[in-house]
């Protein structure tokens, strides 16, 4: 698949919104490159995330997926309040912590431009609590992973992904803070070098191509 750039983004969430706190610092230091927080919008009313974007003078929505009897009826109005398909809106979406699973029709309204970050190196550990997963497992390296979204739950081609160590007295709280940690670098990354044109996509395997002038040498 040769590389798609949006550059104008939705981000959707569901809950403390640390990871679109990345991205909006990664704005106002102008290291997003050309890509810009367009809006956000999450399924949880009364989200953490709500108030951060709205104080980083982001529009930002509630679309609360229990008043709608239907997944497809809380896509479209998902899809509504972003502004999908009308002039300006959003053309790339980043799902920074938002728990829903999308259905391929809200995914076509944003073709090879929605990526997800997940607690986990995957495949290992999709899903809900891929941190407890990981503990209750045994591993002895965590980590997280940014990928494109399809279908599947936690499944599309994997973009990044960065490891850290689990060690012997963590609970989740404390793995969950140094796997949030790396998150908070590689997910502001990846949505400058989506923009950039920078990803590429052949069947699931992904090439990130360096960027002139800024360290992402760790991708
Ligand atoms: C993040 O760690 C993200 O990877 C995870 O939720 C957290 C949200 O934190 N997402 C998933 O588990 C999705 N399957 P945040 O609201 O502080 O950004």
């Amino acid at each position: 698949m040769a590389a798609v750039a949006p550059t104008r983004f939705a981000v959707l969430v569901s809950g403390e919104g640390t990871n679109l706190q990345a991205l909006l610092d990664a704005r106002d230091r102008g290291a997003l490159g050309p890509a810009t927080i367009a809006c956000v919008a999450s399924n949880r009313p009364g989200a953490r995330a709500l108030s951060r974007a709205r104080a980083a003078g982001v529009p930002a929505a509630e679309v609360d997926h229990r008043a709608h009897p239907s997944r497809e009826a809380f896509e479209d109005a998902l899809l509504a309040a972003i502004g999908a398909g009308s002039p300006g809106g959003p053309d790339g979406v980043v799902l920074a912590g938002f728990m829903r699973v999308l259905t391929p029709r809200f995914l076509a309204a944003f073709p090879g431009a929605v990526v997800n970050t997940h607690p986990s190196l995957l495949p290992a550990f999709p899903g809900v609590a891929a941190v407890e997963q990981a503990l209750g497992y045994g591993t002895r390296l965590a980590g997280c992973t940014v990928h494109f979204v399809d279908a599947g739950v936690d499944a599309g081609p994997i973009i990044a992904q960065r490891a850290v160590p689990v060690f012997d007295d963590d609970d989740a709280a404390s793995l969950h803070a140094r796997i949030q940690a790396e998150e908070h670098v590689l997910l502001p990354a990846i949505v400058r070098a989506l923009a950039e044109g920078r990803i590429s996509c052949e069947g699931r395997r992904v090439v990130v191509a360096r960027g002139a002038g800024h360290a992402d040498q760790f991708l």
